[in-house]
C-alpha cells in the first residue's frame, strides 16, 4: 500500500518530489516485470534443448538433408527469405537457396513460411495460413487437422502437433517416393502404425544414442513415439521464440495494469 502511494505520487516521505525519482521507480518495476508470464506456459529446458537439437536436425527429413531450421532460421526472422520456400530438393540457405537441377522438387512448396514467434501462447490455437490444424475439445485427442481419424492423440498442444506435417510433406521434408523409407510410405498412405512415416522417423532419432538418452532423462526407458519429438520441439519454439518484453509490449501491460489505473 506505501508501495503504491509513493509510486503514484512520486515521492516516499521526507523525499524531495521528483518526476526522475518517479520516472525511475516505474522504470525499474516495469523491468522487473515479466509481461503475461501467468499465461507463458514453462517448459522444462532439457525438453526445449532436447527440441532445438531436433529443430536443426536434418534427420528428420526423409533424405537427411532438411531440417525445420531450412525454412525457419533466425538468420532471417524464423522463416526462410523467399516467397515460397524450397525443402526437399534444394540447396544452400535462405534467399541463396536453389533448386538442385540434379533432383528437382515435384512442385514447389506452395506457401509463404511463416515465423515462429510467440506460438506457445495459449491465445494460438490455430494453426497454418488456412487455419486447417485447430483446438477442438470434440475430436478424440482435442484437435482437427485434415488428417482426420489418423489424427494421433498425446500432443502438448496445436504447436506440436504441427510438426506432424512437414515431415510428410514430399516437398518440404520426406522426399520423392521411392528415394526413402519415409517418403515411401507417405506414398503408399502408410502414416501410422509401425510401418507409418512417423513411426519410421521416430526410430531414426531414437536409433542415435545422445537423442535416446536425452529421452529416457525426460520420460523413462520406454519407447519414443513421433508425440515425443513433436512435443520436444514444440517446447523448444515456445521457448525459443517468445519475444514479448519490448518498450511496447510492457506499455500494453502498464495500460491494463489495475494497479496503476486505480
Ligand atoms: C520447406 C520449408 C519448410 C520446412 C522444412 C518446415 N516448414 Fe514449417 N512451414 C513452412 C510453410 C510454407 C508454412 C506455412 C504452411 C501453411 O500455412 O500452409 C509453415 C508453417 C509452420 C508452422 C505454423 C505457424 C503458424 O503460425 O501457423 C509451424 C509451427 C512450423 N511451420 C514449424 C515447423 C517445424 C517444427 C518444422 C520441422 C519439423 C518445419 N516447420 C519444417 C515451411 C517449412
Amino acid at each position: 500500500m506505501g508501495e503504491s502511494l509513493r509510486l503514484r505520487s512520486g515521492r516516499g516521505p521526507g523525499e524531495a518530489p521528483g518526476r526522475a525519482r518517479g520516472a525511475a521507480v516505474l522504470a525499474a518495476l516495469l523491468l522487473a516485470l515479466p509481461a503475461g508470464a501467468e499465461e507463458f506456459p514453462h517448459f522444462d529446458p532439457d525438453e526445449v534443448k532436447l527440441g532445438q537439437l531436433l529443430f536443426y536436425d536434418p534427420v528428420l527429413s526423409g533424405n537427411r538433408e532438411v531440417a525445420c531450421a531450412t525454412c525457419h532460421h533466425p538468420r532471417f526472422g524464423t522463416s526462410d527469405g523467399v516467397s515460397l520456400g524450397i525443402g526437399d530438393g534444394g540447396a544452400g540457405l535462405g534467399p541463396e537457396r536453389r533448386p538442385d537441377p540434379e533432383n528437382l522438387p515435384e512442385r514447389r512448396v506452395p506457401r509463404n513460411a511463416t515465423a515462429l514467434f510467440n506460438l506457445g501462447y495459449p491465445e494460438f490455437r490455430v494453426m497454418f495460413h488456412d487455419g486447417r490444424l485447430e483446438e477442438d475439445p470434440a475430436q478424440p485427442g482435442g484437435i482437427r487437422t485434415p488428417l482426420g481419424a489418423e489424427m494421433v492423440a498425446g500432443f502438448d498442444g496445436v504447436l506440436a502437433a504441427q510438426t506432424m506435417f512437414p515431415v510428410l510433406s514430399q516437398d518440404e521434408m520426406s522426399g520423392h517416393y521411392g528415394e526413402n523409407e519415409v517418403s515411401t510410405a507417405v506414398r503408399q498412405g502408410l502414416l501410422t502404425g509401425e510401418d507409418g512415416a512417423w513411426a519410421r522417423i521416430t526410430a531414426r532419432v531414437a536409433a542415435i544414442p545422445d537423442y535416446r538418452d536425452r529421452f529416457a532423462a525426460l520420460q523413462g526407458d520406454g519407447p519414443v513415439g513421433f508425440t515425443d519429438i513433436a512435443n520436444a520441439l514444440g517446447a523448444f519454439i515456445a521457448a525459443e521464440w517468445r519475444a514479448d518484453d519490448s518498450p511496447y509490449d510492457l506499455c500494453g501491460w502498464l495500460l491494463h495494469s489495475k494497479t496503476f489505473l486505480r
